[in-house]
């Protein structure tokens, strides 16, 4: 790992969980824990509680939760495990020692960057050379882009040829192979090397922290393919950055204009919405949503009108609303795409649409409505059957008054017909709920059960003790001494086997055994599992008894799959572990 681990434990002694979610949302103490609106979902009344003792935050409302500082800001800032640890270091003033890191990918990325900003400056000069000429009359004559905004996007052009760029990088010291790594340059299959971008205008990705890390280049006529774009390379991936995020970010209107392409986003800043940003030829994830809200509070998707951009931004609403952003969807008519629609109405036009735009759930009335043919009766009824669906659903009684009596009205029944349509879709779900919970009920064994599917237990009784078992130790390192035999290998769980391998060795280490310390080892939700082991409850005054309790079940347990191999050697085991047992109750 790049960050030294004793760096870690010292970072996440230092960073009170109280006071980092305290930087997010205010809390109030109640009992023993903290409380405040969730900021993982939007909320009216606080059910996001933190429990300082055992470093654990979590939303009964939306379900968010995790342990520690560092698992808190890796979901609230969509971040990387290491990233989370810099940004808590930067807060708390302290420096991280990245000695751990490999010191050849640090200069590989270094030197890749620095290509990256000395290739996108000579597509940006050439613009004024006699080779850019076509590049040139492209941008500003047909696209109608000023020299300001193409100033400021460091829009650029490379002319036509196999190795222009090449050339002109050799000249600074870049050789063929840094330029294949950057994604700048391709090899076929004879072998030969040549520039990527050829006869292209080139627009440069630059990331938030103003890194240029890829480019995207768009033919001048109307040959295929229109765009093309840079390769994930070391510094470059799509998934996780957006274009122009590095000017939205610092912008004042309070939200984020996500569009489909890098033109709509140019001819959006131009008109002087400087809070568009562009996913980069790819369909939004959960880190471009998180990365979103990081900077605004309010989504605006504007994708084009036709009917892959309504299916990408229906694929979108969800995602961004995962984050807790207000999401609208703005309805492009009479043009094409945001870029057309202000050339064509101009930007008070769009500014409009934007006031006009849909949230989502009127989006979404929209979209249903669109599948139905009112005049006709049959297909009314269908129309509000699916409307009650989509009502019933919403968590606000206000809501589903104002969007149910609009349904109505748009039908012409009565707002009280359509409220009893939704009653009656809530009872219904309300009594298939009812019966999951009884089906839990009478099957506590499954209740037991991990959520996660990875993490589902194979011998629920065995698993119980080894929980217990790790329970035990994170609460007293004393317990340590009194694991006798056990082993990884003997624990029915491969993800608790695991977990007791890590303790065991970081236990020999010297270093302390807690959830958060090993979020850098496990997966979120494991480390999530993990604390919700250490929070059942656990009579420490008998720690030791209870251990070898814990242990006699396990190893009974592993007794009887063992078993199931080879009846012989079980019951020598087996014949072996009693004699244990009586020395261990001896003691
Ligand atoms: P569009 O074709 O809608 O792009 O594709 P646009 O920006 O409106 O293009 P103009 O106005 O004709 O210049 C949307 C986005 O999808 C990606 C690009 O990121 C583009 O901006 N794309 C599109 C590609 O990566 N490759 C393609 O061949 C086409
Ligand atoms: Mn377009």
């Amino acid at each position: 790992m790049a960050i030294p681990e004793r760096f870690i434990e010292e970072l996440s002694a230092r960073c009170d969980l109280v006071d980092v979610v305290g930087d997010y949302v205010p809390l109030t103490k109640k009992g023993k824990d903290y409380w405040g609106l969730c900021p993982f979902h939007n909320e009216k009344t606080p059910s996001f509680s933190v429990s300082p003792d055992k470093r654990l935050f979590c939303c009964f409302g939306c379900g968010k939760k995790g342990v520690g500082a560092i698992h808190f800001i890796m979901e609230k800032e969509g971040l990387s495990f290491p990233d989370a640890v810099r940004f808590l270091a930067r807060r708390a003033g302290m420096e991280v020692p990245e000695t751990g890191e490999d010191p050849n990918y640090r200069r590989r990325r270094e030197r890749l960057l620095e290509l990256n900003k000395q290739a996108a400056r000579y597509f940006h000069n050439q613009l004024e050379s006699p080779a850019g000429a076509d590049g040139r009359a492209y941008l500003y004559e047909k696209r109608k882009l000023s020299h300001g905004i193409i100033t400021r996007f460091g829009l650029g052009v490379a002319p036509d040829g196999w190795d222009n760029l090449i050339t002109a990088m050799a000249a600074k010291g870049y050789e063929k192979r840094d330029l294949l790594d950057a994604g700048l340059a391709v090899k076929n299959q004879n072998g030969r090397i040549y520039d990527r971008f050829r006869n292209r205008v080139i627009f440069p990705i630059i990331n938030i922290r103003g890194e240029v890390i890829g480019f995207g280049g768009r033919v001048l006529d109307a040959s295929t393919p229109k765009y093309l774009n840079s390769p994930d390379t070391p510094v470059y991936n799509k998934s996780r950055n957006l274009f122009a995020l590095n000017i939205a970010k610092k912008s004042k209107q309070g939200r984020i204009i996500l569009t489909e392409g890098y033109m709509d986003t140019i001819s959006l800043h131009q008109a002087g919405f400087d809070c568009a940003v562009a996913s980069l030829g790819t369909a939004l994830t959960p880190d471009h949503a998180q990365l979103i809200a990081r900077y605004a509070q309010e989504a605006v998707i504007a994708y084009d009108g036709d009917g892959a951009g309504v299916a990408a931004a229906q694929r979108a609403i969800p995602i961004l609303e995962k984050t807790g952003m207000k999401v609208k969807v703005l309805r492009v008519t009479g043009a094409k795409d945001p870029d057309e629609y202000i050339k064509t109405y101009g930007a008070e036009a769009f500014a409009k649409l934007i006031d006009q735009s849909d949230n989502h759930i009127e989006y979404r009335l929209g979209q249903i409505q669109a599948k139905y043919n009112l005049e006709d009766n049959a297909q009314k009824v269908e129309f509000l059957r699916e409307c009650a669906a989509l009502v019933a659903g919403l968590r606000s009684p206000l809501e589903r008054d104002v969007y149910g009596t609009r349904c109505a009205q748009l039908c012409g029944v009565t707002a009280e017909a359509m409220a009893q349509e939704v009653a009656n879709e809530r009872r219904r779900r309300q009594k298939a709920e009812e019966k999951r919970q009884m089906r839990r009920d009478l099957n506590p064994a499954a209740e037991l059960q991990p959520k996660e599917r990875d993490l589902r237990y194979e011998n629920l009784k065995s698993a119980r003790a080894e929980e217990g078992v790790l329970r035990l130790l994170m609460l007293d390192e004393g317990l340590f001494a009194h694991l006798g035999e056990l082993k990884a290998e003997d624990f029915s769980s491969p993800f608790l086997g695991q977990v007791f391998g890590l303790f065991c060795q970081r236990h020999r280490e010297g270093k302390p055994v807690e959830p958060e310390l090993l979020a850098g080892q496990l997966a979120p939700e494991q480390v999530v599992r993990l604390a919700e082991i250490l929070k059942s409850p656990e009579a420490l005054s008998h720690g030791e008894a209870a251990m070898a309790d814990y242990i006699e079940i396990i190893e009974t347990e592993r007794a009887k799959r063992r078993e199931d191999i080879d009846p012989l050697l079980a019951a020598r085991e087996k014949y072996l572990e009693k004699k244990s047992y009586g020395g261990r109750s001896n003691e």
